[in-house]
């Protein structure tokens, strides 16, 4: 399940005026310790990140654990790594006085919660999640057959939980890991959100009801948590509210017997995907450092001049007198992401009628690279000569989320009786 994002904070249920500032949701992302970003990086995420930042109490963190489920032979996750990512974030405009930053391998928390709710996650959930053997498929160079590999989804469903997160921003790719999410929140809620006598409790009040009330009542439970029937869910509680005979504590109970779980212990997030349009690599591909095709954020201006001078375009356009298919070439793609509607009307006209040539089209994209990317320079500037202050960032994000996680994991050791 997902949603588009909220922008503003009426969206958010803030209210304006006077008073104490309402708490915000809490938004969560991590990434993949990957070194210095890249546009397709900014353009796909962080963009996303820094607009999230101010209507979201954004928890935002390096998934270097992540990495080695992948990479595990590689002692790659290396600092350098780390903390040129993290430069980059703040250098996109993340502000640390908004956001929390932190890494995952700080907080040992992440690993129980993991731990705890591997005991009862169906290999199957993990299996079918559909990035499992595409991945197994895509990284055929390497032994994926590990139990890491295969748990990394939950893995990633312990982070977001820990945090007790609405929102979590994500590619397509990574849907059916929040969907996962959903399902082991549920499932936990299930097992250890209510009394151990739950059961005997709702049977009890059962009997307060009719014969027809409660069979009713057995069909619509069924059917939401087999189908997750809200219409189900809305006509059982239909006939809650018709048996007047029931107090409200005893409705209550039945609601929780109907929805099959007690207390909410573990929040079901919701995926949160942008409608950015997307960046390719220079080639057309996806952008990534390892395929050569990307533009480092930091790119020196000269360099990105380069670059895009060297882009291939549309093939057909061999000579200049030769027109174009824009549709065929992925300066366009760059023009969408960077141009105003006059530059790709010009484009397309242009480059249909062969009335300009490929440079003249992508000298409107270097400039606007250029100019996008001055304030992250500045930005990372400040940041690269002060080191120090990347670190303590980072240590006071890790301390804030450390805050939150142990006070989940107090909550999920006392539900599971893990508390002697
Ligand atoms: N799996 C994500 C990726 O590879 C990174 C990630 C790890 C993540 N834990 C997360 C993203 C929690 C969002 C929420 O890109
Ligand atoms: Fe591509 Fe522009 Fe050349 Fe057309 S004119 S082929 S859109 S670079």
């Amino acid at each position: 399940m997902s949603e588009s994002i909220p922008t503003t904070s009426a969206d958010a249920g803030a209210s304006p005026g006077p008073g104490p500032a309402p708490r915000r949701e809490r938004v969560l992302s991590g990434m993949r310790p990957t070194g210095a970003m890249h546009l397709g990086h900014y353009h796909g995420a962080l963009k996303n990140w820094v607009r999230l930042q101010h209507d979201y109490d954004c928890f935002y963190f390096v998934a270097d654990w992540h990495a080695l489920t992948t990479h595990y032979e590689e002692r790659g996750v290396i600092e350098q790594n780390v903390y040129d990512m993290v430069v980059d974030w703040l250098a996109a405009g993340i502000d640390p006085n908004d956001a929390t930053i932190f890494i995952q391998s700080r907080l040992p928390e992440h690993a129980e919660l993991f731990t705890l709710l591997a005991m009862g996650t169906p290999l199957g959930w993990l299996e079918r999640v559909p990035t499992y053997k595409d991945q197994m498929e895509k990284l055929k160079d390497r032994d994926l057959a590990t139990y890491g590999f295969l748990g990394y989804p939950l893995l990633q469903a312990a982070d977001i939980l820990i945090y007790k997160a609405a929102y979590v921003p994500v590619g397509e790719d990574q849907s059916s890991h929040v969907e996962l999410t959903r399902e082991v929140a549920r499932r936990f809620n299930h097992l250890y959100g209510r009394e151990s006598n739950f059961d005997e409790l709702a049977r009890a009040v059962l009997k307060k009801l009719g014969k027809d009330a409660v069979k009713a009542l057995e069909t619509e439970r069924k059917s939401f948590q087999e189908e997750g029937s809200e219409a189900a869910l809305q006509g059982g509680r239909a006939i809650l509210e018709a048996s007047r005979s029931l107090a409200a504590a005893d409705r209550e109970r039945l609601d929780a017997w109907l929805r099959g779980t007690g207390k909410t212990i573990l929040h079901e997030p919701l995926a949160l995907h942008t409608e950015v349009k997307k960046l390719p690599g220079l080639d057309g591909a996806k952008m990534s450092k390892s395929y050569g095709n990307a533009i480092a954020m930091r790119e020196e201006p000269a360099e990105v001049e380069k670059k895009i001078r060297r882009m291939p375009t549309d093939p057909a356009r061999v000579h200049r007198s030769d027109p174009g298919d824009p549709e065929k070439c992925p300066v366009w793609q760059f023009h969408q992401v960077y141009s105003n509607d006059e530059t790709k009307t010009w484009v397309v006209h242009g480059c249909t009628t062969a009335a300009i040539g490929c440079l003249d089209c992508k000298q409107p994209v270097i400039e606007a690279i250029q100019r996008e990317q001055l304030p992250w320079r500045e930005r990372a500037e400040t940041y690269l000569a002060n080191p120090k202050q990347v670190h303590w960032i980072v240590e006071v994000g890790t301390e804030r989320a450390r805050t939150v996680a142990r006070q989940t994991m107090r909550e999920v050791r006392d539900a599971m009786g893990l508390t002697y």
